[in-house]
């Protein structure tokens, strides 16, 4: 999957370059994506105009600081901005390093930007799509929110070090935006996405299952290790071609 996806990524990349100029790349900071980020590390570095892309976070916990070794958009950083020398980084912080107030504003840079070309998502084994928790409408904005406890478990479960107060509110770009991505691709690895997969590819469209809002959005792409989807349940939900 991750060499599949990681040429998927590359390629939407480099045809928003060609065609506009530019690319605006929101990637997931999930644990599923790391394989990939090294594969474009490794074998893209060249392959594509990194210096032309934008890379805009998709969603943050509340109160690490932005260089918190665990923040979200840390990870984006050591993973991708800076192996890849990609200088433009939006985050959810402002100048010192503090969470922005103005989430109005974070939409509408988003916007200013020419809107996102190419969106990377994981999926929380609740079905959140970027920290947009189940119970989260089709409307719902840019925000702060409470984190589900299945993310919070999800997400640090191999505590950190003693004395890590473990975030309990997360921020997201709100569905509309996330959305509107011109391409965008899920990635999912695990039998502990078993039942949000099984939602996503075949259950009804509903806030319950956020991530299920990216069926029927054009330019949108799911793919999947064999781990997620129990033998048998291929044919109820149309899930072919395994990665
Ligand atoms: C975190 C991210 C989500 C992502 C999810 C996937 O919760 N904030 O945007 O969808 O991780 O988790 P993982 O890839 O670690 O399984």
């Amino acid at each position: 999957m991750n060499r599949a996806a990681a040429r998927w990524v590359a390629h939407f990349i480099q045809e928003a370059v060609d065609t506009r100029g530019s690319c605006v790349f929101m990637p997931s900071a999930g644990r599923t994506p790391m394989g990939l980020y090294e594969i474009l590390r490794a074998e893209y570095l060249d392959a594509v105009d990194w210096a032309s892309v934008t890379l805009v976070q998709m969603d943050e916990y509340v109160g690490l600081g932005a260089n918190d070794p665990y923040s979200l958009a840390s990870c984006i950083e050591t993973h991708l901005a800076r192996p890849l020398g990609i200088e433009e980084f939006v985050t959810f912080n402002d100048d010192r390093g503090r969470l922005r107030q103005n989430l109005t504003e974070y939409e509408a840079q988003i916007s200013a930007l020419g809107g996102l070309d190419v969106t990377l998502f994981g999926i929380g084994e609740n079905g959140h799509l970027g920290f947009n928790e189940p119970g989260s409408g089709l409307l719902s904005p840019t925000r702060v929110l409470p984190l589900d406890d299945r993310t919070i478990h999800s997400n640090f479960s191999e505590s950190p070090e003693e004395g890590f107060s473990v975030p309990e509110n997360g921020i997201t770009v709100g569905l509309p935006v996330l959305l509107s991505s011109r391409r965008s691709l899920l990635i999912a690895s695990g039998a502990r996405k078993e039942e949000a997969v099984l939602n996503l590819l075949g259950g009804p469209v509903s806030p319950e299952w956020p991530a299920t809002f990216l069926r029927g959005q054009l330019g949108a792409y799911v793919m999947i290790t064999d781990d997620c989807v129990p033998a048998g349940a291929e044919r109820e939900t149309g899930a072919r071609g395994r990665t």
